[in-house]
This record gives structure tokens, C-alpha cells and sequence, in this order.
């Protein structure tokens, strides 16, 4: 078939908590093929967010290799790591983390201009990517603002400004009432085809997981592949 642009290797992950250690996970592999949107489900406190942590470089792992496509990510110095990230990773979290007192296109464009854009092209890209979710008319508002759904699709614009290869998103619509949370999934999934990408979304929602092309679950330390036809909607 495609590619195989995330491979994880037995991945372990252990929190130590006192004197006590907790096994997260063991012995985690699977590999994601480029273009797929994978589901990541499981009960709450399964590893779901941990597991995209490590592998978006934002934690690592206790044993095992994380690589995208021949890269190591597990190799990479902080600096690598962070640069890594802004490269080829966009991030959706449940909470948007907008900045309140910027306007939709200037937190957009934010991830443009850390990278040292030029503020004029960051923010036509910033628009580009706000008329792709929808959000042209509210370009100049405040994100504090907006409705909780339309921070989520500023939150999902300022993910893809920098053109990044793997969408991961944890738990997007979690923090939204069901309506806006089928209409942000939708988008996302438009997103994910218009623009070839790799998603990964943690979700507790089955009814998304399904609709997603593969679906991973966390449990007991393992990670088990279901089929999406077998979720219930
Ligand atoms: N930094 C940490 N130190 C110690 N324990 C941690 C740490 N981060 C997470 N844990 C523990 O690891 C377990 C898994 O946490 P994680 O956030 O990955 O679960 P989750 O599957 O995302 O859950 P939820 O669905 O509730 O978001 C939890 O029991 C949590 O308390
Ligand atoms: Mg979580």
C-alpha cells in the first residue's frame, strides 16, 4: 500500500509515582501508513493522551523507538525535537488555548511568526486557513470571543497554518455539546482528504472512531486493533 510514515517499536511507558512504579503501557507497536486517519480509543486513564505525547515528541518514552518514516524521533536533541515539531506536527487539544486577546488571524498566523515568517504572509496564510474553517467573517474578532465550537476551528486553522504532514489531535471535541462536535469531526475530516494528511485523533466518541479508516485501542497495557465497522455509532 503507502508509506509507513509513524512506526512505533515497543513503546513503554512508566510513570513513577512514589515508590511505586506504574506500567503505563509495554511492548506497543503498530505503524501508521501515510494518509490514514487512525482513532485512538480506551478507557480514561488508558495512556491515550500519554501515547500521543510520545508520539509528537512531547514526552518520551520509558523503552522503545518512535520513527517517522526512517527518522528516529527518540535521537533528536530538544532543539531537534521542537524544530521537528513545528515542521511536520500540528496539534488540536480539547481546550483551544487561543490567546483571548488576539484576533482569530493573529493567533493563527502565530505559528508562522515563531518560526520567524514575515507577518504579512503569515497572515494571508492565517486567512487561507480560517476560510477553510469557516471563519473568514470572524478573522478579526478577538478569540475570546468566539463561541467555543469557533475557537476549536481557529484552534484547527493555527494546526495547519504551517503545513504539517500529521494532524494530532487529543480529544478535539471533547469540551464541545454534541452539535459542534459533529460539525468540528466533519471538518476535520474534510481537512484531513483536502489536504492529504496523517490524523491522529484520540477520541471518547465511537461514533467518530468509526468513520476514521483504522482504530487503535488502549487497554491493559496493550494496544488492540479494532475495526471501525464493529464500534457502535
Ligand atoms: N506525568 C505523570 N506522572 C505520573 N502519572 C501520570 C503522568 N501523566 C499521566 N499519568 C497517569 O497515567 C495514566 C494515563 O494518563 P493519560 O492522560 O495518558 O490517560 P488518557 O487515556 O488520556 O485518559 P483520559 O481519557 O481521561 O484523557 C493515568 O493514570 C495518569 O494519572
Ligand atoms: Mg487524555
Amino acid at each position: 500500500m503507502q508509506d509507513v510514515l509513524l512506526r512505533a517499536q515497543n513503546l513503554k511507558k512508566v510513570f513513577r509515582s512514589g515508590d511505586s512504579d506504574l506500567v503505563l503501557f509495554e511492548n506497543l507497536s503498530f505503524q501508521v501508513q501515510a494518509g490514514e486517519m487512525l482513532a485512538i480509543v480506551g478507557e480514561s486513564g488508558a495512556g491515550k493522551s500519554t501515547l500521543l505525547h510520545i508520539l509528537g515528541v512531547l514526552d518520551s518514552a520509558s523503552e522503545g523507538n518512535v520513527y517517522f518514516a526512517q527518522l528516529d524521533l527518540g535521537e533528536l536533541s530538544e532543539e531537534d525535537a521542537a524544530e521537528f515539531r513545528s515542521r511536520e506536527l500540528g496539534f488540536v487539544w480539547q481546550f483551544h488555548y487561543l490567546l483571548p486577546e488576539f484576533t482569530a488571524v493573529e493567533n493563527v498566523a502565530m505559528p508562522l511568526l515563531m518560526r520567524g515568517g514575515n507577518r504579512r504572509e503569515a497572515e494571508q496564510q492565517a486567512l487561507h486557513w480560517l476560510q477553510e474553517v469557516g471563519l473568514t467573517d470572524r478573522a478579526s474578532h478577538r478569540s475570546g470571543e468566539l463561541s467555543g465550537g469557533e475557537q476549536q476551528r481557529a484552534a484547527l486553522a493555527r494546526a495547519l497554518v504551517t503545513r504539517p504532514k500529521i494532524l494530532m489531535a487529543d480529544e478535539p471535541t471533547g469540551d464541545l455539546d454534541n452539535r459542534t462536535a459533529d460539525m468540528v469531526f466533519n471538518l476535520i475530516a474534510k481537512l484531513h482528504r483536502d489536504y492529504r494528511l496523517t490524523s491522529l485523533i484520540v477520541t471518547h466518541n465511537l461514533g467518530f472512531a468509526r468513520r476514521c479508516d483504522r482504530v487503535l485501542r488502549l487497554e491493559r497495557g496493550r494496544v488492540v486493533e479494532v475495526s471501525p465497522q464493529s464500534l457502535l455509532a
